[in-house]
């Protein structure tokens, strides 16, 4: 957290103000990691594939999606109060006593839903009623005809989308791991109803290799399936990857077989057919979904937690964040050697040789051993030197973050060789 702070990953939101309850900001490195990871996201669940499409739906829905998804009357957490401090929990997170006070006289536990309410348009009555999505599946719900009619998709084929959502979690904690604020990237994949379980199974696989294809450690990974009294109320089986955080493992992502409940709810409410006709079988049938769902703003936090690591290298103890290049907020670090003149303008064409290219920072400012350090420390797997010799052999020395090895580099073969590095990782 103090990293996050002190390099501009996350900061505290309307911090001048005393903070806004674990609501976060993203920093110049924080903003650039998150997009990051939405975007290698994007990339394995609709980029490299031809079976999934996206779309972004809007955050503000009216009651009556919320209605018919079942949210309003079950998206809900047990409340309880404590009797002598007044603080409020949720009974299934408690262990025994009020964390405030150690009393462990509370009230009888009631749902309280989750779901942030807010009134669309200038007059604040029921009609005007209208909730901030507290999951962006329901997009790809109530999407579901226009999507089939505009891509000529058929099942088994998927809808995903990256973006916002809100809870008014009861006690969020954990820095960005449980905020009421957060964003979610979610698919749901719609198949033949007797083809469920087996593309469940799919999905889980597919899941678990994407984290450990951006280097995750497997041995901080594990697959845990629901207890039946788990279950969300649109789920037969759901199986959560976890993580391994610093308090013990916990979900980074859920992947759910949501079977035709949401499709079915809505078409009967809408009325409005949300099913498919198979011009091979001349069947028609409502699809069953199957979806994984995972936060962006979680996952970042797991990323950065697996990446941190502390060692020693020349003789000298450093910080280092060993973030997969497609994550780092910076891929490339140009850095003169001094701020002469004659260097500074052939840094700056290495630079904009290699900006359309990498995301890259240009650092100019102090010892080149503490610039490689503050590099280190945010994860730049490549800083690019520019040194005296350069003006004679017009090459730059690269180094590699992870095991420090330089190599010398001609500037024309230069963006050549590091597109080539980052193809082998
Ligand atoms: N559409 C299904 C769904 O929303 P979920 O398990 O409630 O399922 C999916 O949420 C993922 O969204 C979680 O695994 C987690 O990564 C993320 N998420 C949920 N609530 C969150 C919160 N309050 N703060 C941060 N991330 C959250």
């Amino acid at each position: 957290m103090s990293l996050c702070k002190r390099r501009g990953f996350i900061f505290q939101s309307a911090e001048i103000y005393g903070g806004f309850r674990s609501t976060y900001d993203y920093g110049p490195l924080g903003v650039n990691m998150l997009r990051n990871v939405k975007n290698a996201w994007w990339r394995s669940m609709v980029q490299l594939r031809d079976d999934v499409v996206g779309i972004d739906a809007a955050v503000l829905s009216p009651p009556r999606v919320w209605e018919v998804s079942g949210h309003l009357e079950n998206f809900t957490d047990p409340l309880v109060d404590c009797r002598q401090c007044h603080s409020r929990w949720r009974a299934d997170k408690l262990e025994g006593p009020c964390p405030s006070c150690g009393s462990t006289d509370f009230t009888e536990a009631r749902p309280f839903n989750l779901m942030f309410k807010t009134h669309a348009g200038p007059v604040e009555d029921e009609g005007a009623v209208a909730y901030l999505r507290p999951e962006t599946a329901q997009g790809m719900f109530v999407n579901f005809a226009n999507v089939l009619q505009t891509t000529r998709k058929r099942p088994p084929f998927g809808i995903a989308q990256v973006g916002k959502s809100f809870r008014n979690e009861i006690t969020p904690q954990n820095f960005v791991f449980r905020t009421r604020e957060f964003e979610q990237m979610e698919m749901e994949f719609f198949v033949p109803p007797d083809e469920g379980p087996r593309w469940h199974e799919y999905w889980i696989g597919e899941r678990y290799r994407w984290y450990v294809d951006l280097g995750m450690p497997p041995e901080r990974l594990r697959l845990r399936p629901h207890q039946a009294d788990e279950l969300s109320h649109y789920s037969i089986a759901t199986s959560d990857l976890e993580f391994r955080f610093p308090w013990g493992w916990d979900e980074l992502e859920g992947i759910a077989n949501r079977t035709d409940y949401d499709l079915r709810h809505h078409a009967d409410a809408s009325g409005v057919h949300l099913d498919y006709f198979d011009p091979a079988t001349g069947e028609r049938y409502v699809p069953h979904v199957i979806e994984p769902a995972a936060g962006a703003t979680r996952t970042m936090m797991a990323f950065l937690l697996a990446a941190y690591d502390e060692d020693v290298v020349t003789g000298e103890a450093r910080t280092v964040l060993r973030l997969h290049h497609r994550l780092a907020p910076y891929q490339v670090a140009v850095l003169p050697l001094s701020k002469k003149e004659q260097l500074e303008l052939l840094a700056r064409e290495v630079l904009h040789l290699c900006q359309p290219h990498f995301m890259c920072d240009y650092d100019a400012t102090q010892s080149i051993g503490r610039r490689y350090r503050r590099h280190d420390e945010i994860g730049t797997p490549w800083c690019v030197t520019v040194d005296f010799d350069s003006l004679e052999d017009r090459a730059v020395t690269v180094r590699e973050r992870d095991t420090t090895a330089q190599v010398r580099v001609p500037v024309d073969g230069l963006v050549a060789e590091l597109r080539r590095r980052a193809e082998q990782g």
